[in-house]
């Protein structure tokens, strides 16, 4: 029995409180553990937690002002905490094999030989880190935007993420405060995912392997992705928000394993509202860019501006996916519910430190296939034709280097390199997209298409990723090897 839309009042997730802030520094602890949630009215759900809820909670952090992470691990499993946006040495950047083992004393067995660390007493030479507690240190030396931390663990990422391991952190600088965009309670951020539960009230997903140890891969009509039939925002399924008839800032991320969405924001009456978006994945935008329809592939993050006055106060604003279908079109509601006093703006000019790199600055151009294949005897997805292996090396770029990526597609594929932001240069030869300003960590590739990004691989040496983030399609191998040297 799924509840109407529109009832369940919008959560947003608990800002964590530092343990400390000494020495420069700002310490924070998380548990991972079992939890469970009332996310259908009446019906309770297992979830694996950051802390106890989900999503977990969210931290805040200022630009420049490093943050640690303790993570520590009571789920049954070995986990890995990858911040995704963040630019990140990377011994904290979450590699899939970088475990942090189950306190309880579970064996941390995961099916792949390079996941067998030090618990086995082995000597592996690829260096697999295993500890039961982990410290993640963020230097956050970085644009302000909107990031969030998930699991990454090799093989089982999207069981892991559809299970609940998904939460936000937000980077801020004076510069952003002192533009005066919509702030405090006029600033919500929407973390949209969908999920399908069972009859027994737990979150249904198909893998091939339910003890998610050996087998990565989930069943074959899902070998695409895994779609829910129930949409969650901040963890309420198809929640309602009561606004001012104001503007907000919505700060949008895709964090569904698989959909895709096209948002619209609908009056009663029928009436489209603007969606004004101010920033990318990667930060604010040099301009504000105005779209009727926003499409949002799984991790991109989209700030967006609305002005609720534009509705009638008692009318509602409905957040609709074009995409969807039947009760997948709906994602939440705002219900305007008062005049009141606006004085937020939105500036002509968002920011003016966005890298402006040319195609005469890249020192080369690689292409890369993103196509279906096999992988270990099973379907796979590639990346030039091989499915992801930790022991090979893919691409070694040079610190401070300029590179032309040129990623083509057979279906849809968001694409997400770790490390660093990049910008769309074109779209199979075509200008890039309206949606595709500013700086970016996550380009969807469109069926068919080829798209060429271009980036300077700055911040740290080491090995770090790019894959596709349909999360199926990155257990299922479509993900690749990023050394920085
Ligand atoms: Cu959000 Cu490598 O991921
Ligand atoms: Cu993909």
């Amino acid at each position: 029995p799924l509840p109407p839309a529109f009832q369940v009042p919008l959560p947003v997730p608990a800002v964590l409180e530092p343990v400390t802030t000494s020495g420069g520094t700002d310490r924070y602890e998380i548990t991972q553990r079992e939890a469970s949630a009332e996310i259908l009215p009446g019906i309770t759900t297992p979830l694996w937690t950051y802390g106890g809820t989900f999503p977990g909670p969210t931290i805040e952090s200022r630009r420049g002002r490093p943050v640690t992470v303790t993570h520590r691990n009571e789920l049954p499993l070995p986990t890995v905490v990858h911040l995704h946006g963040g630019r990140t040495p990377a011994d904290s950047d979450g590699y899939p094999t970088d475990l942090v083992l189950p306190a309880g004393g579970h064996e941390a067995h995961t099916g792949h030989a390079s996941a067998h660390g030090p618990a086995h007493g082995m000597h592996d030479p690829r260096a697999v880190v295993t500890e039961r507690t982990r410290d993640y240190t963020f230097p956050l030396d970085q644009r302000p935007t909107l990031l969030w931390y998930h699991d990454h663990r090799m093989d089982f990422t999207a069981p892991a993420i559809w299970r609940g391991l998904a939460g936000l952190h937000v980077v801020r600088d004076d510069a952003e405060d002192d533009l005066g965009l919509p702030a405090g309670p006029r600033e919500l951020p929407l973390m949209i995912t969908d999920r399908s539960f069972a009859a027994d009230g737990g979150l249904a997903y198909p893998s091939l392997d339910p003890s998610l140890r050996e087998r990565p891969g989930v069943l074959e009509p899902y070998l695409a992705g895994v779609l829910g039939d129930v949409i969650l925002v901040n963890g309420a399924p198809w929640p309602v928000h009561e606004v001012d008839a104001a503007r907000y800032r919505l700060r949008i991320l895709n964090a569904s394993n698989a959909r895709h969405y096209e948002l619209e924001a609908v009056t009663d009456d029928g009436r489209r509202l603007d969606l004004v978006q101010i920033g990318a994945d990667q930060g604010l935008l040099a301009a504000p860019v105005t779209h009727r329809l926003l499409p949002v592939a799984p991790a991109e993050r989209y700030d967006v501006v609305v002005d609720f006055s534009g509705a009638p106060v008692g009318s509602r604003v409905s957040l609709v996916n074009r995409l969807g279908s039947g009760r997948t079109r709906d994602v939440m509601a705002f219900r305007v519910a008062r005049r009141a006093l606006d004085e937020s703006r939105v500036p002509g000019t968002l920011s003016t430190d966005l890298p402006d790199w040319r195609r005469s600055d890249a020192v080369r151009v690689r292409d890369f296939a993103f196509r279906a294949g096999r992988m270990r005897g099973d379907h796979g997805w590639l990346i030039g034709g091989l499915p992801f292996d930790p022991a090979r090396s893919d691409v070694a770029v040079g610190l401070g280097e300029v590179e032309v990526w040129r990623l083509v597609a057979d279906v849809h594929h968001p694409v997400h390199l770790h490390l660093v932001g990049f910008r769309v240069l074109s779209r199979s030869g075509r200008p890039p997209l309206p949606h595709d300003a500013g700086l970016k960590d996550t380009v969807s590739l469109r069926p068919g298409e080829a798209v060429e990004i271009i980036t300077r691989f700055d911040g740290y040496r080491g090995r770090y990723l790019f894959h596709c983030h349909n999360a199926e399609h990155e257990d299922m191998g479509m993900m690749a090897n990023l050394e920085v040297v």
